[in-house]
C-alpha cells in the first residue's frame, strides 16, 4: 500500500503523514527532506545552487537514514531547496530514490509536492492537503517560536507565498493536485480533526 500526500508548505502534510504511517503500519518518507539535504550540502560546500551536475552527484549518494530533520528544517534551506527543485535531472535522481523507498514492503506514506502526479502515480490513495496561506503562515510562525527561533508572521507569510508560486509555476513536476486525489482543506481543522478526516478517506478508498 502506498499513500501519496501532496500540498504546500506548512499545510500539515508532514505531521499527518507521520501519524498515518503509524496508524496503517507503513514507513514514512518526507520527500521535502531529500531536496533539503541536497540544498544543504551545496550551501555547506559553497557550490552554486544552479550546479546541476554536483546536485545530481549529491543526490546519488544520499543516505535517507542520515537525513537529520532538525538540521534541515532551517528556513534558508527550505528556500534553497525550492530553488534547486526546478532542476529536472536532479528531480529524476531523487525520484528514483523515493520510488525505491515507496515500493519496499510493506509500503509507505510519502509526502511532498509531486507524489501523486510523478513519484507514485499508481498510489493506492492520494490526498492533496492544503490550508489558507494565512493559516499556514500562523502555523509556521508558532512552530518557529516554539523552537526558540525568531519569527515574524508577515515575512513568513510572504516567504510561503513566494515558495508556493515557485513550486506551482515551475515547468518540471509542479505542485498540483492529481486528478484522482482527494482535497483536504485543513484551514479550520486542528491536527486531530485532520488526521481523523484523512483516516476516513483512506479507509473508504481501501474498501473500494
Ligand atoms: O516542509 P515544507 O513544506 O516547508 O517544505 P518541504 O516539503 O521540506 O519542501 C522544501 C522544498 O522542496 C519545496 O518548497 C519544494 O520546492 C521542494 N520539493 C519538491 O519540489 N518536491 C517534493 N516532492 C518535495 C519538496
Ligand atoms: O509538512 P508541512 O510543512 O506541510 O507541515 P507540518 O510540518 O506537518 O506542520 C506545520 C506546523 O503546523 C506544525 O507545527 C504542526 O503542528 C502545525 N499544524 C497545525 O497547527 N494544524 C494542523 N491541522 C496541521 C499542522
Amino acid at each position: 500500500m502506498i499513500i501519496a500526500i501532496d500540498g504546500p508548505a506548512a499545510s500539515g502534510k508532514g505531521t499527518l503523514s507521520r501519524r498515518l504511517a503509524d496508524h496503517f503500519g507503513l514507513r514514512h518518507l518526507d520527500t521535502g527532506l531529500t531536496y533539503r539535504a541536497v540544498a544543504a550540502s551545496l550551501l555547506a560546500n559553497g557550490k552554486p545552487l544552479g550546479d546541476e551536475a554536483i546536485a545530481i552527484e549529491v543526490a546519488h549518494n544520499l543516505d535517507l537514514a542520515q537525513m537529520d530533520k532538525s538540521v534541515l528544517s532551517a528556513h534558508e534551506i527550505g528556500e534553497a531547496a525550492s530553488r534547486i527543485a526546478v532542476l529536472g535531472g536532479l528531480r529524476e535522481e531523487l525520484v528514483k530514490l523515493q520510488r525505491r523507498f515507496a515500493e519496499t514492503p510493506p509500503g509507505a506514506v510519502l509526502d511532498g509536492r509531486d507524489i501523486g502526479t510523478v513519484v507514485c502515480p499508481n498510489a493506492s490513495v492520494k490526498l492533496f492537503v492544503t490550508a489558507s496561506p494565512e493559516a499556514r503562515a500562523k502555523r509556521r510562525t508558532d512552530e518557529m517560536i516554539s523552537k526558540g527561533q525568531d519569527a515574524n508572521y508577515a515575512s513568513v507569510l510572504e516567504d510561503l507565498k513566494r515558495r508556493d508560486e515557485r513550486d506551482s509555476q515551475r515547468t518540471v513536476a509542479p505542485m498540483k493536485q492529481a486528478d484522482d486525489a482527494v482535497l483536504l482543506d485543513t484551514t479550520e481543522m486542528d491536527i486531530e480533526t485532520a488526521f481523523q478526516a484523512a483516516v476516513d478517506i483512506i479507509s473508504r478508498a481501501k474498501d473500494d
